[in-house]
């Protein structure tokens, strides 16, 4: 192995284990875990995240916290945190519990759901829920986001696709300049002026007892359109042209005209292209040690021209 990397590995691995421990004795999560009596704590394996998750086990509660990255502004985890805490008031996610001054650090109620799966879906009353939570979701106050600047997730995709541009990986200039042309060029243009959850995917839909979907990880809640999280939704539940349908159907209360139908489709593509750039960069960032895969992703970018 590259000496470079080695050196960095074992930079990353102390960094990791010093922030850990500094973690750990923070006084106000210390004074946490003494006023409920935490006795264990695990880390939640989880993808790419930036954020620390960890399962805490109190002597009457289990509880999840959550440790926000320090790279995101103040602002940011404000919202996370103030967002979390209304979806937990609404019913919509899990109670939010305790956050410290500095929105570092934040402990909600620990769920005993099952993430959500594209699956379930076909149960249309289940289907007919979470279009309902996510409705309402979307009726959240923007003063949550205070100092939150819109991100749509087109805008997104496109940086993801510009970061990987920066790998200068074989054919990605030209088929990212393609696509840029066909499909970010108009298409999907609405108002910018929601509540977004922005990451909405299997995983951060959990579906609890009595078949109640609830919506966690706000990570990346911001101001956008609700075709961003509806496109989300229809991308990564795979939804069929039925379903979109009636997505939009239960969503607007009435039949979607044709207009709407393309919203939604443009916001799909937007969702499938930031997730697979998003992809390509972390393999990039491997070290293009998974060469295969990234062509895989290649030939997926093809599919779309
Ligand atoms: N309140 C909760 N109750 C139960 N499990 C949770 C809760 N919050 C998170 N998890 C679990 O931890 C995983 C990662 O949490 P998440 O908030 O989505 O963080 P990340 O930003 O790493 O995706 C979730 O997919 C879920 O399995
Ligand atoms: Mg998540």
């Amino acid at each position: 192995m590259d000496r470079h990397w080695l050196v960095a590995g074992i930079i990353g691995v102390l960094i990791w284990a010093f922030d850990l421990r500094a973690t750990m004795t923070d006084p106000a999560l210390q004074s946490f875990f003494s006023a409920h009596q935490i006795t264990a704590y695990k880390k939640i394996s989880v993808g790419d995240s930036c954020d620390f998750v960890y399962k805490l086990v109190g002597k009457k509660n289990l509880f999840i916290l959550k440790i926000l990255n320090l790279r995101r502004p103040l602002q940011k985890r404000k919202a996370v945190v103030h967002m979390t805490a209304w979806a937990g008031r609404e019913g919509l996610g899990p109670e939010l519990v305790w956050h410290d001054k500095t929105y570092h650090y934040m402990v909600m109620a620990f769920s005993k759901g099952r993430c959500l799966r594209a699956d379930d879906l076909k149960n249309p009353l289940l289907f007919e829920k979470v279009v309902a939570s996510m409705r309402k979701a979307h009726t959240a106050s923007l003063s949550h986001l205070e100092g939150v600047f819109p991100y749509p997730l087109k805008v997104r995709a496109l940086r993801r696709g510009k970061e990987v541009m920066s790998y200068a990986l074989q054919n990605f200039r030209q088929i990212f300049r393609r696509l840029k042309s066909r499909f970010f060029k108009d298409s999907g243009d609405v108002n910018y002026n929601t509540v977004s959850h922005a990451d909405i995917k299997v995983g951060n839909i959990l579906l609890e007892e009595a078949a109640r979907p609830i919506f966690i990880d706000w990570g990346e809640v911001t101001v956008s359109s609700p075709y961003d999280d509806l496109g989300s939704f229809a991308h990564h539940f795979e939804l069929d042209t039925y379903q979109e349908k009636r997505l939009l159907n239960l969503y607007f209360g009435r039949g979607p005209c044709a207009e709407e139908i393309n919203h939604l489709r443009a916001h799909r593509r937007f969702a499938a292209l930031n997730e697979v750039f998003w992809k390509i960069r972390v393999f990039c960032e491997k070290s293009n040690q998974n060469i295969i895969e990234m062509n895989k992703s290649m030939d997926f970018l093809q599919g779309f021209l």
